[in-house]
């Protein structure tokens, strides 16, 4: 039995083949689909093309078609692929947000021990079954938002037992949502108040101790580190995420956030599969990432929520890097999973076009994740995740719409949310 989506204004980044991550000028130019339909099979996409009586009557001869949808006119697009967020937390932050409205930087936060260090203290008190509950419902309301594949990330843990019960409670999420979901070990997000003033004591312990523990419970896909003046230097990010990729930990990193601090030149150089931030990037690490696969993942919820300056979108477009965009959703400094809004804020904030931000928000992000053969487009063959938006009358319309409720139906696996059960 098949799906049949009927009357689709345009139809988004569905092809034949494989799709690799595009490129600089590439970017903008994602496949598009004026008047299209699109058949879903067994879960995957099987078919698409331009919707004409013959093609319509030629479907009909070929598949059962269990059920149709009239799309009236909307635009169906790739569910988004969440490629960094810290969606595992106890508790909110809302009144160092209020500090930060009354003139406090995000900075004298943390040194008052607000900041990572408020959220682990709360987090190491919070049981698995707590955070395993809290998260689900975050998750939904992403999956709700039109993702269809989200990385989570530990590092509120910060200690053996915590960064592991972080990690338990993603390998749970990852085993109830019908999506993709990887995992990141973050240990080295801060260093917590038992090994304050020694940094390097506390990167032995999470090398010499907890990475073999992490391996052998296969809970991590990637290894994160926050490289930052007064977190972690280029250097300790290098050696860290070496000695990550001999556990099976593929290196990511915090890069360029708040300072310049070499992350994105020691990520590319210890083959990272993404770096993630950039705020402070500059015309070396642009070069490099062009000269290199690993991904820049911009997120501009951080971005705004802190007032840092933009990030250098168009100049990496400009020098051929393949951009993508995540939500960052975290406690501190990004409370917020809508992806929808993340590809308007690109638009608006970096002047990425909407096609591009699209681009970055789908294949490119799934690339980020290494998902980009399963995910991030409606590619003949791969997995039906997807969703139909309200009337639109282009794509560009999309982002236009800035915060609006835009997204009408989701699909999972070729089922829609209600049939899922989750
Ligand atoms: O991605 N930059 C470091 N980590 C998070 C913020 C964590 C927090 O404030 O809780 C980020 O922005
Ligand atoms: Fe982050």
């Amino acid at each position: 039995m098949a799906l049949l989506i009927r009357n689709i204004r345009t139809l988004v980044l569905a092809h034949p083949g494989s799709l690799s991550p595009l490129r600089g000028d590439a970017m903008d130019r994602i496949p598009l689909v004026d008047g299209a339909y699109l058949l879903v099979r067994h879960g995957k996409f099987e078919a698409f093309g331009q919707e004409t009586p013959e093609a319509l009557a030629e479907l009909r001869s070929r598949y059962t078609i269990g059920e149709e949808i009239d799309a009236q006119g909307g635009l169906v697009l790739p569910s988004w692929c969440d490629a960094h967020t810290h969606t595992v937390f106890a508790g909110s932050r809302e009144q160092e947000f209020v500090d930060r409205m009354q003139g406090l930087s995000y900075q004298q936060i943390a040194e008052r021990g607000g900041g990572i260090l408020n959220s682990a203290r709360r987090l190491r008190d919070a049981s698995e079954d707590e955070l395993f509950h809290a998260a689900r419902e975050r998750v939904l309301d992403a999956i709700r938002m039109g993702t269809g594949a989200i990385e989570i990330k530990s590092g509120y843990g910060l200690d053996e037992a915590s960064e592991l019960k972080m990690l338990r409670v993603i390998r749970r999420l990852r085993d109830h949502f019908p999506i993709p979901v990887r995992s990141t070990f973050l240990g080295a997000h801060a260093v917590p108040a038992e090994f304050q003033g020694d940094r390097s004591a506390y990167l032995k312990f999470l090398t010499d101790t907890l990475f073999p523990k992490v391996a052998d419970e296969g809970l991590a896909d990637f290894c994160d580190i926050f490289c930052e003046q007064g977190y972690f230097t280029a250097d300790e990010t290098f050696q860290y995420l070496s000695k990550a990729r001999a556990f099976g930990m593929r290196p990511k990193v915090h890069a360029e956030q708040l300072t310049r601090s070499g992350g994105i030149l020691a990520g590319i150089k210890v083959g990272a599969i993404s770096v993630d931030h950039l705020e402070y990037a500059n015309d070396e690490d642009i070069k490099a990432l062009a000269d290199s696969t690993t991904i820049p993942v911009l997120l501009p919820g951080a971005q705004l929520f802190l007032g840092l300056p933009a990030p250098p979108a168009r100049a990496m477009i400009t020098a051929g890097n393949a951009v993508a965009l995540a939500t960052d959703f975290n406690p501190g400094s990004s409370p917020s999973s809508n992806m929808n809004l993340m590809v308007s804020l690109a638009c608006i904030l970096y002047k990425m076009t909407p096609r591009e931000a699209i681009c970055a928000a789908t294949i490119n992000a799934a690339a980020a994740m290494g998902i980009q053969d399963t995910h991030g487009s409606i590619g003949i063959g791969k997995v039906a995740n997807f969703f139909v938006t309200s009337p639109l009358e282009s794509v560009e319309a999309f982002p236009y719409f800035f915060g609006q409720p835009l997204i009408r139906q989701c699909f999972i696996n070729g089922r829609t949310l209600s049939s899922l059960n989750i």
